[in-house]
């Protein structure tokens, strides 16, 4: 069976580390495959200074700038721990990836969310996601969840709206393959709609980033 890149994508606090874990303890029991958990950005010694830089720096950046520098941590992560894991067989899971790019550097800024997944295909050559799960909640819910926000989480309840519908504009991409997973409910329910949607046998198909 081909090695799966399973991507978790959804507005602050909408379930996506909560879910990440339990997805990967079914794929390990169930399935009986080994999976790497990921989160974006960080998850390698770069990306995890990028991260700090990113999510706690008092300098404003611009989105473009902020661009490049997840790209950079993807990039890396990319190169030195999902495609090794792939290639070994590995499920690899990963909380945000290039989407998140599209959607808060691309929609919501004013880019165009086709420039940034061309330059994801640079950073990361050869890398496919197979599945995305979008997790869908009203932003309101969202804001609830979150007790300490970050620099990223603290632009307010509009700001999370916008990011909520650039999501769900990708995800009516056909060639997307964003699955929207309704993300009200207890966590045990969203567990089981992501469950639910995981296909019935291995998936012999990739979808481009
Ligand atoms: P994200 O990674 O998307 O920011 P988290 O998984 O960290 O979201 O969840 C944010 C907070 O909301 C956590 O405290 C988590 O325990 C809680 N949480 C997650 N899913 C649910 C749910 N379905 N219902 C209620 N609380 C939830
Ligand atoms: P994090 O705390 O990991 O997100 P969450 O609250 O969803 O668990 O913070 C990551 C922040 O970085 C989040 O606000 C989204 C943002 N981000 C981007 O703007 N672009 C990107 O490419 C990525 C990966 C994240």
């Amino acid at each position: 069976m081909p090695s799966m890149f399973l991507v978790l994508e959804g507005i602050d606090g909408s379930g996506k580390s909560t879910q990440a874990k339990l997805l990967a303890e079914y794929i390990q029991k169930e399935l009986k495959k080994q999976v790497l958990v990921v989160r974006e950005p960080g998850g390698t010694e770069l990306g995890e200074k990028l991260r700090s830089i990113l999510l706690d720096s008092s300098e404003d950046l611009a989105p473009e700038t902020e661009m490049f520098l997840f790209m950079a941590a993807r990039s890396h992560l990319a190169r030195t721990r999902i495609l090794p894991a792939l290639n070994q067989g590995q499920v690899v899971l990963s909380d945000r990836f290039i989407w998140s790019s599209a959607v808060y550097q691309g929609i919501v800024a004013g880019n165009d969310p086709r420039e940034i997944l061309d330059i994801g295909r640079i950073a990361a050559p050869g890398l496919r996601i197979t599945k995305t799960f979008l997790l869908d909640i009203d932003p309101g819910a969202g804001f609830s969840r979150v007790k300490a926000p970050n620099r990223m989480e603290a632009k307010g309840l509009d700001f999370q709206a916008r990011v909520r519908s650039g999501f769900l504009e990708l995800a009516r991409r056909p060639d997307s393959k964003i699955v929207v997973i309704d993300g009200q409910g207890s966590i045990a329910e969203v567990h089981e709609r992501i469950v639910k949607s995981l296909p019935a046998r291995g998936w012999s198909t990739c979808s481009s980033l």
